[in-house]
């Protein structure tokens, strides 16, 4: 690839997602960043301004349908072309199946599996060969945490797409890996008493990340599953 990549990400103001925008923003293109909170995306994008990093924000609800829908259209719009796709938005509801609020499964079926599905069949025919999908998938992708039943369904679900996804688009030329953490401070951890080991760093997944990337044209890294050395925490 000759010129600089564009690259998309969501779920990019905080947590994994702005670790991966400060660790991909010197080597894009330009970058298009999306989160719900418009203040944060404007803070985001100054920020990176400062740095001589070229980039547009969208202040999109993934969890609405409609909403996606918009934001496909918007990027179709305002994209020559996408290098990458980092598909990182995603939320964690804690819960149980039996008593927690029936909404908890579907709203997280419809932001962790649904918008994914919906952005990446929007947006593939900007993908050049060469190019690459890249997800932000969970441990619980594979493993059932019984503490976390909802969130392991949708991060199962979205595992099996990503699978299928890999499966369509490898004779498009589009790289797809998935990238599986354990336990990583965010948002989703604020208020928790651990000793800062128990859980990754941000900046650690999007390494992980960088190295799938860089890997030559003839490689690539499927699935990364990355943990705190100490292991899960149930
Ligand atoms: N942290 C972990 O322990 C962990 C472990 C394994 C996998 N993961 C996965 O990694 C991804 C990122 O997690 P994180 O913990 O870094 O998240 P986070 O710190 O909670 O940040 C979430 C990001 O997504 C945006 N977002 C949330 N809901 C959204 C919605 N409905 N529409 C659009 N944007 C939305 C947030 O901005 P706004 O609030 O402004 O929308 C924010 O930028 C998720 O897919 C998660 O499942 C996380």
């Amino acid at each position: 690839m000759t010129e600089l990549p564009t690259i998309l990400i969501t779920g990019a103001t905080k947590g994994i997602g702005l670790a991966l925008v400060d660790r991909f923003a010197p080597m894009a293109g330009e970058m298009h960043l999306v989160a719900r909170n418009a203040d944060d995306l404007k803070a985001l994008q100054s920020k990176l301004a400062q740095n001589g990093c070229k980039a547009y924000v969208y202040a999109a609800d993934l969890s609405q349908k409609e909403s996606v829908d918009q934001l496909v259209i918007d990027l179709n719009q305002s994209m020559n072309s996408l290098h990458l796709l980092i598909s990182n938005a995603g939320v964690y509801l804690p819960g149980q199946l039996l008593t927690e609020s029936a909404d908890n499964l579907d709203y997280m079926i419809r932001l962790n599996v649904l918008s994914h599905f919906d952005l990446v069949r929007g947006l593939y025919q900007k993908m050049p060969r060469g190019s690459h999908l890249v997800y932000m998938a969970s441990v619980a992708s594979k493993k059932l945490f019984t503490g976390k039943p909802s969130y392991s369904i949708s991060k199962h679900a979205q595992g099996a797409m990503i699978d299928a996804f890999r499966h369509e688009l490898r004779p498009l030329g589009i790289k797809v890996t998935s990238i599986m953490p354990g336990p990583t401070w965010s948002a989703s951890w604020e208020g928790v008493d651990f000793p800062k080991a128990r859980l990754l760093d941000a900046q650690h997944v999007a390494n992980a990340v960088w190295h799938a990337w860089n890997l030559p044209p003839e490689a690539v890294m499927e699935e990364m599953v990355i943990r705190p050395f100490e292991g899960d925490i149930d």
